[in-house]
């Protein structure tokens, strides 16, 4: 649904973009605009910045920008919608509310509602009479009252109806029921999904219940039953502890693999724990750490599937910025059995002991080959040589180079030849890559996003320059009248074209604040464009746009009447030859 335009030109004038951002990020002044380190990527100098004057915000480093709308979107993970409700609390205005929105979000409340209830309703059970067992488990697992407190730990009963007559008798209904994956359904009637398990709630940032992870008491399969995804849960973008870890004093994050793991640690003092819920790290939750934290310790299982998810964990981490260290475990299988066995002291040795990603990965590579046979000595050089090269720090090259070369047991002026001819192979593929970029203007004018593509890069290099211009001077837009949007031949240039040019004409405000309707990877990509062309063109330039859009917007009708010429004959043939 839309929310009524001049509603939100209000919204987002009593919402200042550099009050808002600055809620969540420090920002300096620097000229009209503002800077600070960007919430959506790890970085360490600002290249976040905040253009009071046109409502927006942009960040150099990950390309993502737009207006406040948009901003809370992004950071608190909200839909437009709830973004558009966030605000309108913010600063005491009332929502026109469409029926359908306002009957979802009671819906998303009401869940809310159920799941606390149902986390209340396992705790409870936990220290009733049928969770003995239960209650004995937990502390042959080692974990106090206080943890299990804290984490909101319970128990499912082993009885098809327990909690279904506990949230009956709540006033939820069976629809809700089933909309909070709590059940299952046979014959028409729903039973209790959760039964005979310890119970895991899974919160979110906000503190909301969204989902439970139940693990069974003994050893048999599955360990786990995790809800599935509903309206409130998505598995991919929270993390199992990540509501506690948001508050640690601690610089730096853990990333385990088990809940059990993540309740031991925040036992033992670590209240930086965090796990991914069951499936292996995804974007959304790399994301979800980078805006609370720079550093991860991934302290994976020591088993082969662990390491696995180790070295499939690290780039995606330092792709968001993240500074990434290695736990090395001995003598226990996870930090649960670890802490249990050796107590938190060792525990931190461990920690402060965490290899960086290069040593880890140096190991890895050491590990594969048996440095006692020439050959496979000269496969462990050659691969320790291409990761060492790739360092920008020529300490820490130095540095390395020295290690593998005393592991391998070669001098090291002849590793640091290696490395040197490592280099040059990379940089010899780099070049040759450049050149196709070069070579291929086309491609390289595509956006980096993936989901937006250009058909007619001409054309759109020229709808691109249209939309900066005006965003800049709304005036311009007196001067395209004879360009209309489905002229454009990027769809989403054209919904925006449109968009400005209805406000324009109603004498409303024209500015990347005020779109609507588009996704976060759209506005991230508008902002990008006014921050390439900052500068107003001429207006014979703009009027070079406007004849060059409807010049391509007519070739390409004509083509496609032209196609349809032939597709008529073709058919006319074949009717002649009996077809
Ligand atoms: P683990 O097997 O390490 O579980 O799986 P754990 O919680 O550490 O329990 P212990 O140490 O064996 O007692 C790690 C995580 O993977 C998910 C769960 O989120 C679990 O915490 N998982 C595991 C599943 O979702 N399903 C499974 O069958 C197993
Ligand atoms: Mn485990």
């Amino acid at each position: 649904m839309a929310f009524p335009p001049s509603f939100i030109d209000e919204l987002v004038a009593r919402n200042p973009i550099e009050d808002v951002v600055g809620q969540y990020v420090n920002l300096k002044r620097s000229g009209a605009n503002m800077f600070g380190l960007c919430p959506f990527h790890g970085e360490k100098t600002a290249s976040f910045s905040v253009a009071p004057d046109k409502g927006i915000y942009y960040c150099f480093g990950c390309h993502k920008g737009g207006g406040v709308i948009n901003f809370l979107m992004e950071v608190e993970g909200l839909s437009y919608p709830d973004a558009v409700r966030a605000l309108a609390k913010r600063c005491g205005m009332t929502v026109p509310e469409d029926e359908q929105y306002q009957s979802r979000y009671r819906q998303q409340e009401r869940l809310w509602a159920l799941m606390r209830e149902a986390g209340r309703f396992f705790n409870e059970q936990l220290y009733a009479p049928a969770g003995k067992e239960c209650l004995e488990y937990v502390q042959r697992r080692g974990l106090t009252k206080g943890s299990v407190t804290r984490f909101g730990i319970g128990f499912a009963p082993n009885s098809w109806n327990a909690l279904v007559d506990a949230m009956r008798k709540k006033g939820y209904t069976d629809q809700e029921l089933r909309d909070a994956d709590l059940v299952g359904e046979k014959n028409g009637r729903v039973y209790d999904r959760f039964r005979n398990r310890l119970m895991f709630p899974i919160i979110d940032v906000r503190g909301n219940v969204i989902g439970f992870g139940g693990r069974v008491l003994d050893d048999s399969k599955p360990k786990y039953l995790n809800s599935n995804e509903t309206l409130i849960f998505n598995k991919r973008k929270n993390l199992f502890g990540m509501n506690l870890a948001k508050k640690t004093k601690y610089p730096y994050i853990i990333l385990v693999e088990g809940n059990i793991d993540v309740v031991a640690l925040h036992q033992f003092g670590f209240d930086n724990a965090v796990a991914s819920l069951g499936t292996s790290l995804t974007e959304e939750q790399v994301t979800l750490l980078a805006r609370y934290t720079e550093q991860v310790i991934l302290t994976y299982d020591s088993d082969e599937a662990g390491q696995r998810a180790a070295q499939r964990a690290i780039p995606m981490l330092e792709k968001a910025g993240l500074q990434v260290k290695v736990l090395k475990m001995e003598g226990a299988k996870d930090p649960d059995e670890f802490l249990q066995k050796f107590g938190a002291e060792k525990f931190k040795l461990l920690l402060e002991g965490s290899a960086n990603r290069v040593e880890y990965q140096l190991n890895a590579i050491a590990a594969k080959y048996d440095l006692r046979l020439d050959d496979q000595k000269v496969r462990f050089l050659h691969e320790c040589a291409d990761l060492i090269s790739t360092l920008g720090s020529p300490v820490q090259r130095e540095i390395y180079a020295g290690r593998v070369a005393e592991a391998a047991k070669i001098s090291v002026d002849a590793m640091k030849m290696e490395i040197g001819r490592a280099w040059k192979r990379r940089q010899a593929q780099q070049k040759k890559k450049q050149e196709a970029i070069d070579l291929a203007p086309a491609r390289a004018l595509q956006p980096k996003s993936r989901t937006i593509h250009y058909e007619n890069v001409k054309s759109a290099m020229a709808e691109e320059c249209i939309i900066a211009q005006i965003l800049r001077e709304p005036a311009l837009l007196d001067k395209t009248k004879a360009l209309l949007p489905d002229m454009f031949s990027c769809e989403l240039l054209g919904k925006v074209y449109g968009q400005l040019r209805q406000r324009h004409e109603a004498g409303m405000d024209v500015s990347i604040a005020v779109l609507t309707d588009l996704n976060g990877e759209e506005i991230s990509h508008i902002t990008a464009i006014t921050q390439r062309q900052k500068e107003l063109v001429s207006e014979e330039a703009l009027a070079d746009c406007v004849q060059t859009i409807l010049a391509e917007h007519q070739s390409s009708s004509v083509t496609s009447e032209e196609d349809l010429r032939a597709l008529q004959r073709k058919l006319k043939e074949r009717k002649g030859l009996g077809v």
